[in-house]
């Protein structure tokens, strides 16, 4: 251990006690990092504060002392928001995962940053309620992390980000002053609403230290359609065909190369007797016997249109999670393959445009790369992965990649839409931003920081530096 990580341990365990600072090197490499692996972690301690007091009180130290500090949640991040590599002190709020009150009348529920997403939602499910944000990583990331990255997902279409269900909030600033903003109010007509600051800053401003989130209730029989397409363009199609006429709680779209490596890697059998091009995802809620016949309609409609070739619907809730698992294990399936992330959105209107335009770009580099293509479509998010192939070197791979990157962005911004749509800005797209804020818009964000972290402490490097 170096004099300055000596000294500042002896600092921070006046503040909690010894058994809660942590510099083992494999502690430092297991919280430095989160699931983008962008960087080599180098962080010079992590601490596990179990109360807003002793939050304060490290900030307090970090401005007194100017260390960066690093907000970490379940680390299940993609564009290395949680990533500690420039000797920063992580602030793990594992030990601050209670749910602390419900509120029967008000549908509200308390709690600390730490909870696991998977727990709200089991909570919920126990009071007969449903917290609707969900994504794949739900079993290890953590509120406070959806917060600050106003976490997305399968159900956007139908309630919205996390931003949607945050109804009060406490952070401690990068200042260090406690905030208690809209105290779980419906109605609140007071000036700036300081909440959505917050929401999406990905731990520039402050620590979000408790959340006041809401339920809702819980969708009736969700009911699942996997159909077999030939062509990108005819997902679109077939998404405004069932949007006309249906509720839709989720629609997702995945390639075939996709396909094909989640039946591989999780050892599942087609639901077709060949794999297609494109797949689409319909889930509406089956809340009484018209919903099924009017999606048997649209389907019929679907097929004699020619935009979709077959599909099988679930007729039980097991049958809907099975039809789930081809989409959901997309990511963990191809993780082996090192894959380059992107992860875009536009409206709806542009996608059709945006992914012609896409196959064109990827047409051009796919003899050395292949693309596997999936996402949200329904509410306008495209995720598209790179494999890095067995015989490329690494760094050779990054490099085309970036390449690539920057002509998908131009693209983007062609399209008026977004290069992060829910994976967040972090590290890796720092560089990048520009393509979707404009010079202007920059400079508050930067005055924003300014104004909650007036000495830079919180994340440095990440979103927006001053
Ligand atoms: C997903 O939609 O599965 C997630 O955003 C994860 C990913 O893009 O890999
Ligand atoms: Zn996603």
């Amino acid at each position: 251990m170096s004099w300055t990580t000596i000294k500042l341990v002896d600092q921070l365990v006046k503040i909690v006690e010894p058994s809660r600072v942590k510099f083992d090197p494999s502690d430092l490499d297991y919280y430095g990092k989160d699931w983008s692996n962008a960087a080599k972690p180098d962080p010079s301690a992590i601490v596990f504060p179990i109360s807003i007091k002793e939050i304060q009180g490290i900030v307090s130290l970090a401005n007194k002392l100017n260390f960066p500090l690093v907000p970490s949640g379940g680390r299940t991040g993609l564009s290395g928001g949680a990533l500690a590599c420039g000797r920063e002190v992580v602030v793990s709020f594992d030990r601050m995962n209670r749910i602390l009150n419900f509120d029967e009348a008000d549908n509200l529920v308390a709690c600390e940053p730490g909870v696991i997403t998977g727990d709200l939602k089991k909570f919920a499910e126990s009071k007969g309620l449903f917290y609707p944000v969900d994504f794949a990583s739900s079993g290890a990331s953590q509120l406070g992390g959806n917060v600050a990255t106003n976490a997305g997902g399968i159900n956007v279409l139908r309630y919205g980000m996390t931003r949607n269900w945050v109804e009060g909030m406490k952070v401690v600033t990068g200042a260090g002053e406690l905030l208690d903003l809209n105290r779980g109010l419906k109605k609140n007509a007071t000036g700036f609403d300081f909440r959505h600051l917050f929401i999406g800053s990905e731990g520039t401003l402050g620590f979000i230290v408790e959340l006041t989130l809401e339920l809702t209730s819980q969708p009736k029989d969700p009911t699942v359609m996997l159909l077999g397409l030939q062509k990108i363009e005819n997902t679109v199609k077939t998404l405004t065909i069932f949007k006309e006429k249906l509720n839709l709680t989720a629609f997702e779209f995945f390639s075939g190369t996709a396909m094909q490596k989640v039946i591989e890697a999780k050892a599942l059998s087609s639901p077709f007797d060949h794999i297609y091009p494109f797949y689409t995802l319909v889930e509406f809620e089956n809340d009484c016997e018209r919903q099924l016949n009017v999606a048997s309609a649209l389907y019929d409609k679907c097929i004699s249109s020619g935009y979709v070739v077959e599909g099988v619907v679930s007729q039980s809730q097991r049958q809907a999670e099975n039809l789930w698992k081809f989409r959901e294990g997309i990511t963990e399936s191809i993780a082996s393959h090192n894959p380059f992330k992107s992860d875009v959105s536009c409206r709806i209107s542009k996608i059709p445009t945006f992914l012609r335009k896409l196959e064109k770009i990827l047409g051009g580099f796919s003899p050395h790369f292949e693309a596997v293509l999936f996402g949200h479509l329904g509410d306008g998010n495209i995720h598209i992965n790179l494999l890095e192939p067995i015989e490329m070197d690494s760094q050779k791979f990054q490099e085309e990649c970036k390449r690539l990157s920057k002509l998908i962005f131009k693209l983007v911004q062609s399209c008026d839409g977004s290069i992060s749509a829910e994976h967040g800005i972090g590290l890796t797209k720092r560089p990048y931003l520009n393509y979707s804020r404009d010079d202007a818009e920059l400079n508050y964000m930067r005055g924003v920081k300014c104004l909650f972290d007036p000495k830079n402490i919180m994340n440095p490097g990440k979103l927006v530096d001053i």
